[in-house]
């Protein structure tokens, strides 16, 4: 049966709400294991598959996620739409806590992480145009369902990958700042790139879950109020994706 919406829920969405007549599958995958089973099942009058980046018990740091597995998985299952959602910090003042992004561009400053598919001895060298690393349609079609959900969405920004699983200094997010970075996360690459690979449409739906280091008024970060924002923000999901599916 074929899937309309793939999502992969990132820190605070471990199962989608609301999933009916759900069916567990776990796929093989030539990468090795994904973070866990692919969940699928009907949302809104369509099929969705839903997958928790970091396992369904968070057991998986950012940078030992098995961004490849996971892609292919869900590609493998036949989903062609793929919506990220990623926990961020906001560097950009309109960028704060519980606010949801739909962000435009990326900068990646991640390392060692297996970055895309051709790594594979034998496999076909892909130069991916990247320009764009969201799909523009699937973008506008989350900011359009955001809209008649009646949830406010930030439409673009730039989102800055970094490794984790440690917070960044202030000193890094000012340098991001000044790269033009809005928004800095730990999970948006490779996903998108590997992405676009498999010629997957996809798009990243950011919640702010707390002012990134330096750009608030607090001096420490505290993961207690990351995880309360996370969870009033994460409530919207299903909303937009409801839209989303059912217009
Ligand atoms: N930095 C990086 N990743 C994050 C942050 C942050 O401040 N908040 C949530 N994910």
């Amino acid at each position: 049966m074929s899937i309309d919406l793939a999502v992969i829920g990132g820190s605070g969405l471990y199962n989608f709400p609301g999933l009916e007549n759900a069916r567990r599958q776990s796929v093989d995958t030539p990468f090795g294991p994904a973070s866990g089973d692919v969940v699928t099942g009907d949302f809104a009058g369509k099929r969705l598959a839903f997958l928790a980046r970091h396992g369904e018990s968070h057991s998986l740091p950012p940078h030992r996620v098995n961004y490849r597995a996971n892609l292919w998985a869900l590609h493998q299952l036949g989903a062609r739409r793929v919506v990220g959602v990623n926990a961020v910090g906001g560097i950009r003042d309109d960028m704060g806590p519980r606010v949801i992004v739909v962000p435009d561009q990326i900068i990646d400053y991640t390392h060692g992480r297996f970055t895309s598919f051709c790594d594979v001895e034998g496999a076909e060298v892909k130069h991916i145009d990247f320009s764009e690393p969201y799909t523009a349609s699937l973008r506008r079609d989350l900011l359009a369902a955001a809209a008649r959900a009646g949830v406010p969405a930030i439409d673009g920004g730039c989102y800055g990958a970094t490794q984790g699983p440690r917070l960044e200094t202030r000193a890094e997010i000012a340098r991001m700042k000044r790269d033009g970075c809005d928004l800095v996360g730990m999970t948006g690459m490779p996903e998108a790139a590997l992405a676009r690979e498999l010629e997957l449409e996809y798009a990243c739906l950011a919640l702010v879950a707390n002012f990134a280091a330096g750009c608030g008024d607090e001096e420490e970060i505290s993961i207690e109020e990351i995880f309360a924002h996370l969870a009033a923000a994460t409530a919207e999901v299903p909303k937009i994706l409801g839209a989303m599916l059912a217009g």
